[in-house]
């Protein structure tokens, strides 16, 4: 159901991006990790966090830790939760790629029509996808958390990769298998990706 409230945006009175970005001396961009629980998504971000901030850029990295356990809290794993998870995600990610800031988000973001609606809510031009696609075997034998180990046993139901789907991304520009090269080298390879992108 549309709900239509009297709300009425001043984004006409606000300072443009272009000048937020002007005193950044930075241009605003999405860095949006869609992959498996357990593919290092989280490692890669804060990994890729201290080499963007070494590199003077100033930067906020969004994963399951600081949004599902606050603005997202509410929240579960239904199809219909992780829709409003990633829809609420998507629009904190252009509230700050409109401000200059470029943003490393890394969520499971499981589907292709997901993928495409976080694209759509932040604009294509500020997005850019990595598929962090490190095989279910490799995450599962990880199993960090021991959230495999409880799906496997039934205690965690609708379990993306095994009980819940996971899409291949169809769309990414990066992908990265983090059992085959070095978390150092993976921050290179997306460094030289999306330099032009935020200089
Ligand atoms: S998403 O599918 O809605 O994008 P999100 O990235 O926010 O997922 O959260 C995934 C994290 O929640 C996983 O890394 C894992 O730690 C935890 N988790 C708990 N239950 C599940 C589940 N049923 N499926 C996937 N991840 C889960």
């Amino acid at each position: 159901m549309m709900i239509s409230n009297p709300i009425y945006t001043v984004f006409d009175k606000m300072l443009r991006r272009e000048d937020k970005e002007e005193l950044l001396k930075q241009h605003g961009l999405v860095i949006w990790m869609t992959g498996l629980s357990g593919s290092g998504k989280s490692t890669l971000a804060i990994a890729l966090e201290k080499e963007l901030h070494k590199n003077g850029r100033l930067t906020c990295v969004l994963d399951g830790d600081n949004i599902r356990s606050g603005l997202n809290s509410d929240l579960g794993f239904s199809s219909e939760d992780r829709i409003e998870n990633i829809r609420r995600i998507a629009e904190v990610c252009k509230l700050f790629v409109d401000n200059g800031v470029i943003v490393i988000s890394a969520f499971i973001c499981p589907t292709n029509n997901l993928r495409e609606m976080a694209s759509q809510i932040i604009g294509s031009s500020h997005y850019f996808e990595i598929y962090v696609s490190t095989p279910l075997a490799i995450c599962e034998a990880r199993d960090h958390k021991g959230l495999y180990a409880k799906a496997r046993s039934g205690e965690i139901k609708d379990f993306t990769g095994l009980t819940a789907p996971f899409d291949i991304p169809l769309q990414s520009s990066l992908i990265i298998d983090t059992s085959a090269i070095s978390i150092s080298d993976a921050v290179k390879r997306i460094m030289e990706k999306i330099i032009g992108r935020i200089k």
